[in-house]
């Protein structure tokens, strides 16, 4: 049965709390916020090898396992808002994080929900952006991952923020095109309207295990979700929540100048570096010893070895999310390190997936 506790937050100590120079996003001074109800349950944890070993095994009769969840997802709320009854929230707060160096514009967002949209770290929120399509219809909604934690980045789980990249491309033609939705969001105001649907999603939720491994691969605007998490774990207080394991983020972007959320990081393994590794692969500007570019799967195969182990550990939980190509890349490192013990990497996944430790959402 889940049981009703109760969180409350307190940030770190540092004074600003300005949105509008480069990747300074930081929490305001230690505040105490509102009792917030969260849902909780404890899992029980099932051995990878063991289901492993246990598909190759004929002979025992096919075991009859209840699911059991091992990320918090019991009492999540999914579609509170659809397109025909959103909720209309306003801009609190829209800034720029990349630098003007940088090639392409992301920006952090956050928008007043009034405590309406109940979401939890790691799902998402639909966007309608204004005005109509070329046949006249109502734009559909575009899904964003919410950047912020449940609390929100103002502590009284009264806010969502994003971090939206804007998108601006030639087409065959030549001509320059706009994203609809992420120029709409990029480029509103303070006190504009936005039409929200959701929360949805429920593949990248946090893992309930205080104690897991949680390793965390983001490319661009990928980093959404693992900010929204990693202020759960390092920046806020919980009655039930207290996490003491390790967080391990491997976060890929093209320039130094496009690193999102850099100093908020830094601060957090400042904080608890026994518990928080951060990597970077920052790929027009660094490369491997081979001379090869930096992508994020080209860092962690600095790592390989490691990684690998903790992989074989059953509260290691891995989560991917940003660019749809980073999936294919990271799988091939698998598949080799993998191999070096004689394990099918693509049926080792599908373990992991089953048992909800290997989550992916790319987009
Ligand atoms: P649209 O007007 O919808 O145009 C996009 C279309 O343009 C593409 O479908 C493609 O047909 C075309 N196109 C795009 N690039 C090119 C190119 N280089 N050459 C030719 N054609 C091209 N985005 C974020 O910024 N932040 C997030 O946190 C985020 N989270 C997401 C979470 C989920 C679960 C999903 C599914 C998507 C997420 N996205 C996120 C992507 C987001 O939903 C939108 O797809 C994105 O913002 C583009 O929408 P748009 O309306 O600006 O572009
Ligand atoms: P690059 O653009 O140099 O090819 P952003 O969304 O801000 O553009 O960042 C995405 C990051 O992911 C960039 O560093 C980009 O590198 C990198 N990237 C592009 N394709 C892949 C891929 N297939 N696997 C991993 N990273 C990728």
């Amino acid at each position: 049965m889940a049981a009703a506790v109760t969180a409350a937050v307190s940030f770190p100590s540092t004074k600003s709390t300005s949105l509008t120079s480069r990747t300074s996003i930081v929490a305001p001074e230690r505040v105490v916020f509102k009792k917030v109800p969260l849902q909780y349950t404890s899992g029980r944890v099932v051995s990878i090898r063991a289901q492993v070993t246990t598909d190759t095994d004929t002979q025992a009769p096919p075991a009859k396992v209840e699911k059991v969840h091992k990320k918090q997802e019991e009492g999540v709320v999914v579609n509170k808002f659809k397109p025909k009854n959103p909720y209309i929230g306003r801009v609190l707060l829209n800034s720029k994080i990349t630098g003007d160096d940088a090639p392409g514009e992301t920006w952090h967002m956050v928008f007043s929900t009034e405590g309406e949209v109940p979401y939890r770290e790691g799902q998402s929120i639909g966007v309608i952006p204004e005005g109509i399509d070329k046949n006249g219809k109502p734009h559909k909604l575009r899904l964003y991952s919410i950047a912020s934690s449940a609390l929100g980045d103002f502590g009284d789980s009264k806010t969502v923020s994003l971090c939206v990249k804007r998108l601006v491309y030639t087409n065959d033609s030549g001509e320059i095109v706009k994203g609809v939705c992420s120029n709409f969001l990029c480029d509103l105001k303070p006190g504009s309207e936005v039409t929200i649907t959701g929360p949805v999603g429920k593949e990248m939720l946090m893992p309930k295990d205080p104690n897991a491994t949680v390793i965390m691969l983001a490319t661009g605007t990928g980093i959404a979700p693992f900010r929204s998490f990693l202020w759960k774990m390092f920046f806020e207080k919980h009655d039930d929540y207290k996490f003491n394991g390790l967080a391990w983020l491997f976060l890929g972007v093209p320039t130094s100048s496009s690193l999102l959320y850099k100093e908020e990081f830094e601060k957090m393994k400042e904080k608890s570096p026994e518990n928080f590794r951060l990597d970077f692969a920052v790929s027009r500007e660094q490369t491997n010893d081979k001379g090869e570019k930096m992508y994020i799967q080209t860092r962690m195969a600095q790592y390989a070895e490691e990684l690998w182990q903790l992989l074989k550990k059953d509260n290691t939980f891995v989560y991917m999310c940003g660019l749809k190509g980073m999936e294919k890349g990271i799988d091939d490192i698998m598949v080799s390190l993998a191999a070096r013990d004689g394990i099918d990497w693509i049926e080792y996944k599908r373990q992991l997936k089953k048992a909800e430790q290997w989550n992916v959402e790319v987009y």
